[in-house]
């Protein structure tokens, strides 16, 4: 039998879980899956919060119906539509021809060249209202948070914030929906990981999406991946808050490159260096096993950032120039780079690396150091020098 989880009298969350993907947006790993939320209201008219993959239709399907109980679907409000959350669209419509879609003129315009489908539309904008009876629904628009057409829909009466991809992340629910009925920390993790990775290149607008709402007073976030924040929906506001504007802790993620250990053994060198220098979070990364969305996702944490490359081809080892370009799709301001490698008859992995450093703009620590094959004696004493720097250089 399908449990239909109750948020408020009448509104039902109808989300999946996906433990099948292997990789979100085809690039990003899903160890632990991932939700697609949906929300039901049930009112004197009816009204579905955007939908799911289209993976996932048939069981979703069946949700709805069973929260409907008979109803008709009067309408389907769409706050984004990227297809983990637009994907079932043509199959909501095929059921419930009557409905009509809600959504913005960005929004309008994604449906007709995405799937070329024309349906009843109510076009709204910024601030405008939808009386379903006795809950009403206010319409922000929030362009890039994910996407241009983004906008988040607030439900009045039990202050209700249907969020788009905003303060959603990784993860699939297992039993628990809401914040009180899972291990918090356990999702944390996985919801910066989305950010960092997935929304966190546009931080201004998120800053501007969350000035749009601080007059509001909400009592509920419902995001449309991950736990529903009912309890303590200002845990997650304010980490928006502080990974959009940029800020950071006191640590250093050292991520490096390496064929046959050399230039990790000097990574290992640094991080001890710091650790002496009295720094706890240290984090050493292989770009070759761990894929850049975690290392993305610690960068995103800590303020020091240690790059070390062996020589590959003339220029920088493929996994770690791979992270670089993704780091700089981020354009993360406000952190300190650090370079160290090492090269076999020729150099250029650590001049690729200070490279990109200065074609973004990037603040680079210390003298970077780079070794042929090994590091000797009065190498290590530059790597050690530069451990210093950067441990400096966190901490102001
Ligand atoms: Fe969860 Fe931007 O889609």
């Amino acid at each position: 039998m399908e449990k239909i989880v109750s948020i408020a009298d009448g509104i039902f969350y109808v989300g999946v879980n996906d433990r099948d993907t292997h990789l979100f947006e085809n690039i990003w790993p899903l160890p632990k899956g991932v939700s697609y939320n949906s929300y039901l209201i049930v009112d004197d008219k009816t009204a579905l919060v955007d939908t799911v993959k289209v993976a996932k239709a048939k069981d979703y399907l069946e949700k709805i119906n069973t929260a409907l109980n008979g109803r008709p679907l009067d309408y389907l409000i769409i706050n984004h539509m990227e297809p983990d959350h637009s994907g079932a669209l043509t199959q909501i419509l095929q059921v419930f021809p009557g409905l009509k879609i809600v959504g913005n003129r960005k929004t309008a315009e994604f449906i007709k060249s995405m799937y070329d489908l024309s349906a009843d539309f109510l076009e709204v904008k910024d601030g405008d209202e939808l009386n379903l009876g006795h809950y009403r629904l206010k319409f922000f628009l929030t362009p890039m948070v994910h996407w241009p057409e983004t906008m988040m829909t607030f439900e009045t009466r039990e202050k209700i914030l249907f969020a788009g991809d905003a303060f959603g992340g990784f993860g699939s629910l297992d039993g628990g929906i809401f914040d009180d009925e899972v291990d918090v920390n356990y999702y944390e993790h996985e919801i910066r990981r989305y950010y960092s990775n997935i929304v966190g290149k546009f931080g201004p607008m998120v800053q501007k999406a969350l000035h749009k709402l601080s007059s509001l007073e909400i009592k509920v976030v419902c995001p449309t991946h991950g736990p529903v924040w009912r309890t303590n929906p200002s845990r997650i506001i304010s980490a928006y808050d502080r990974w959009s504007r940029y800020e950071y802790d006191e640590g250093v993620v050292i991520a490096y490159g390496t064929m046959y250990g050399n230039t990790e053994k000097m990574a290992d060198f640094v991080a001890r260096m710091l650790a002496e220098e009295g720094l706890k979070n240290i984090r050493v990364m292989n770009t070759s096993t761990v894929h850049e969305s975690f290392i993305i996702n610690e960068i995103w944490r800590f303020k020091g950032v240690m790059l070390g490359t062996c020589t590959y081809n003339n220029g920088i080892y493929p996994p770690m120039e791979n992270l670089i370009i993704n780091l700089a799709h981020k354009g993360l301001p406000n952190r300190v780079f650090g370079v160290f490698g090492s090269y076999g008859w020729s150099g250029g992995g650590v001049k690729g690396i200070v490279d990109y450093i200065h074609k973004n703009k990037w603040t680079l620590i210390g003298e970077p150091v780079e070794v042929q094959f090994s590091a000797k004696e009065a190498d290590y004493e530059k790597l050690k020098k530069l451990a210093m720097a950067m441990a400096s250089a966190v901490r102001h």
